[in-house]
């Protein structure tokens, strides 16, 4: 990778991306392909929650009218309306999965999950029609005001330890339903990769582009690096890289692009957690693992087309039992794209700041 100017893989599965609604998908939609990407699974985190079969059909049949020519994934957000029947229908109607976000931990997830096991009929039909569960993986913090010693015989949940934490439940729930295809989403920390590994083959692991180069202290000044889960120690980001690399097919890319318009980035309010890489994508990952290689982490003869291919498509594809779209492929050429310092769009009100603004990264062309 490091000698190379100039690399043709197959084109790229992201299998986790925040294509979101109105002028914002507008924006975004159109830059999957610059990415380097054809195929995609989207996350249903709407306001409101797509946990509807015909809400989600819509969403899609908008999500086409703005780019036909990518394949569209689509997922149902797990919510107390979803039954049994629920899933029936999506599975009829062609929808993939369901993600599931634990209440109040990232963005528009106050509709989420509180306690798993009541979903447990949800998730034996979803074992049974064949569906993809997608967690997000991490426990809601500990309010502030309930961090005393008085109530402390338990370990203070807060943004560092949340994915940990939740590891547990990864691990019941595969348990429970062996053969139901589960993906922890956006892996954060070793500890994940290692619950991902010890589950059997139905269970797997996505990782993101950004958590391949983050760490704690560059979100720690800067909102647009800030995301859930949150980037953790160098340790977890290395061991992130070695997973990319190998080879187990256990671990494939889901950038979890998640982009925010930049006001609720450097606003006075909260700011929104979610880093945005998808015209990017696949350079991306390929700069990470370049740094990987710089540092020693990861050796040069570690990163073969094989694994990129892997990683970058091929796993997730058969993970999730889907065919490449036509075979079409890309080719990435070195330091040939410079990152915008803000993606805007003639006509669209919200603007995004990417991810590595300013910086050059390696160019796609189909
Ligand atoms: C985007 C761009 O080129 O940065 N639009 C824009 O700046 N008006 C378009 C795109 O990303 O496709
Ligand atoms: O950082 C994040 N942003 N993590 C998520 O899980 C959701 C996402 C979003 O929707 O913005
Ligand atoms: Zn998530
Ligand atoms: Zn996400």
């Amino acid at each position: 990778l490091s000698t190379v100017n100039e690399l043709e893989l197959p084109a790229t599965f992201d299998a986790h991306v925040h294509l979101r609604d109105g002028e914002m998908s507008q924006l975004v939609t159109p830059t999957i392909r610059r990415g380097g990407a054809n195929q995609v699974y989207v996350m249903p985190n709407l306001i409101p929650p797509i946990t509807t079969v015909q809400q989600c059909l819509e969403y899609r049949d908008r999500l086409r009218a703005i780019e036909s020519n990518i394949d569209y994934l689509m997922s149902l957000y797990l919510h107390e309306s979803i039954t049994p029947e629920t899933i029936r229908e999506a599975k009829k109607a062609g929808i993939t999965g369901v993600k599931s976000y634990p209440a109040g931990v990232t963005t528009n997830s106050s509709l989420g999950v509180v306690d798993y096991e009541i979903f447990y009929p949800v998730f034996e039909e979803m074992e049974k029609q064949n569906m993809i569960l997608n967690l997000h993986g991490e426990v809601p913090s500990t309010p502030p005001h309930a961090h005393s010693s008085t109530t402390s015989n338990t370990l203070a949940i807060t943004i560092l330890n949340a994915e940990p934490a939740f590891l547990p439940t990864l691990q019941t729930l595969h348990t429970r339903f062996p053969r139901l295809r589960i993906i922890l989403e956006h892996c954060s920390t070793s500890a994940a990769l290692a619950a991902v590994k010890a589950c059997g083959p139905t269970v797997a692991g996505t990782i993101t582009a950004h958590h391949l180069s983050l760490i704690i202290d560059d979100w720690a000044g800067d909102p647009f690096c800030f995301c859930k889960p949150v980037a953790k120690t160098p340790e977890d980001r290395d061991a992130l890289l070695r997973a990319v690399v190998d080879g187990s097919g256990r671990y494939f890319l889901g950038t979890d692009s998640a982009p925010h318009d930049s006001r609720k980035k450097r606003g006075e309010d909260k700011i929104a957690a979610g880093v945005f890489t998808q015209p990017y994508a696949t350079g991306l990952v390929l700069d990470a693992l370049e740094k990987g290689i710089e540092r020693k982490v990861i050796k040069k003869e570690d990163v073969t087309i094989e694994k990129l291919e892997g990683f970058l498509g091929d796993w997730g594809r058969k993970f999730y039992g889907v065919e490449d779209m036509g075979g079409e492929r890309i080719v990435l050429r070195r330091g040939k794209e410079e990152i915008v310092g803000v993606l805007k769009k003639e006509g669209v009100g919200v603007e995004v700041v990417p991810f590595r603004r300013g910086e050059r990264t390696w160019g796609v062309t189909w």
